[in-house]
């Protein structure tokens, strides 16, 4: 009887899988499973978008803002990637050339249905999670996205065999916060934990990029009387963002990582300032005026209490006030960016990109040199 029992899911180890071609793969005995190798996931080539990488993911919540990046990144180093959606075929469109023809597999699902979400991981090494809504509609409360498709999800993932469950949750997640979404997400890293004791949970903290919530929802609150509203200025929240990419990049490395596995990282940028400095930077450099004045919070969550009332992506909303009103909290015992191998890009280096569309046809090609960085902070 041959020695090793041939694996249908390759544990997803590049260190080996790279240097081994699929002819002297089946001699190593790397994971006990039952069915054959597909040869579309045995890893070969040099890597580029026509390689093949060893990885076949299931990407739940790759609609939204950090998923085009972990598709994209996941897409060009020449992985299967299954997208689980619930919206038209043609609002998809964006991600198809992210992978080489064929590799990127669009299924409906729905996250109430138990099978949907089993099919959307059978012919998957890797499941990454990133549902998310920054709000709660008729149909989905906190509980739904942040702890019970979690769960379901981790659940599946565990049934199927498969080793490798990433979950995205947030650095300020803690049950005890004012914020309903984070007192959720904190509830929810437990629920997967349980499920699934060996999941890479990443926690970042605000993510900043072209589609942000973060820096475009500052950017575009001169629509509303031309003046920012900040509790207490903004001068008691101390915000530590993280850039989008460092975010996919980390998710990418732990999944090559072998040892990713059970670990919670904290991913932030590398300084840390008070909420008032970044939109007054963020105003800079969009060349926008900066006003801001001071509203009390009951204030600021009646006005807020409005615009969740629209059926539609509300403006903001009383919990998202709390979200952003949170000082970002330190973890130094969790591994973090660095320990994936990624240098945490500045919100100076970035800004720009997402900013030059806030300004006026006249700034449009300005150079950042005369914006004054913003202070940071060491508290
Ligand atoms: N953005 C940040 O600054 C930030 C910071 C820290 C942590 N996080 C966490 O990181 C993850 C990804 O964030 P993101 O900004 O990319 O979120 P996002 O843009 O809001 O995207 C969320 C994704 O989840 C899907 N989704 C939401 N509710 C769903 C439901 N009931 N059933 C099925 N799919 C559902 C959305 O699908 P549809 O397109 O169909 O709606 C979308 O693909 C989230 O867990 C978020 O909480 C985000």
């Amino acid at each position: 009887m041959a020695a090793f029992v041939v694996a249908s899911r390759p544990s997803v180890l590049p260190r080996i899988s790279a240097t081994y071609s699929s002819v002297v793969l089946p001699a190593i005995p790397v994971t006990v499973q039952n069915r054959k190798i597909h040869h579309a996931v045995i890893p070969r080539g040099k890597g580029g978008r026509s390689s093949s990488s060893g990885i076949a993911a299931t990407v739940f919540g790759a609609t939204g803002f950090l998923g085009r990046y972990v598709v994209n990144r996941l897409g060009r180093m020449g992985s299967q990637i299954v997208v689980p959606h619930r919206c038209d075929q043609y609002d998809l469109m964006y991600l198809r050339p992210m992978g080489d023809l064929g590799q990127i597999i669009f299924m409906e699902w729905d996250s109430r249905n138990k099978e949907s979400i089993k099919r959307a991981i059978a012919h998957s090494n890797v499941v990454i999670n990133l549902v998310g809504r920054e709000w709660e509609t008729r149909n989905y409360k906190f509980e739904d996205v942040f702890v019970t498709i979690p769960q379901q999800i981790a659940k599946a993932t565990r049934e199927a065999g498969i080793t490798k469950l990433i979950h995205v949750s947030h650095l300020n997640a803690d049950i005890r916060s004012p914020s309903k979404y984070l007192r959720n997400k904190a509830v929810g890293e437990i629920a997967v934990r349980d499920e699934f004791p060996d999941a890479i949970i990443m926690k970042p903290s605000e993510q900043f990029g072209r589609e942000d919530r973060f820096f475009n929802h500052f950017a575009n609150m001169r629509w509303f009387g031309k003046a920012v509203p900040l509790i207490a200025m903004g001068k008691k929240t101390v915000k530590q963002p993280v850039h989008v990419v460092d975010v996919a990049k980390a998710i990418v490395n732990a999944i090559k990582d072998p040892d990713a596995n059970g670990k919670t990282y904290a991913l932030v940028g590398p300084n840390r300032y008070l909420l008032h400095d970044l939109v007054e930077y963020a105003y800079a450099v969009a060349h926008r005026p900066f006003v801001a004045y001071p509203m009390p919070r009951p204030l600021y969550h009646f006005i807020a209490s409005f615009f969740e009332r629209t059926p539609f992506e509300p403006w903001t909303t009383r919990d998202k006030i709390d979200r952003f009103h949170t000082t970002d909290m330190k973890f130094p015992g969790l591994p973090g960016l660095e320990d994936l191998g990624i240098t945490p890009s500045t919100v100076e280096q970035k800004a720009i990109e997402i900013l030059r569309r806030h300004r006026r046809f006249r700034y449009l090609e300005a150079e950042l040199g005369e914006t004054k960085p913003a202070k940071t902070v060491n508290i």
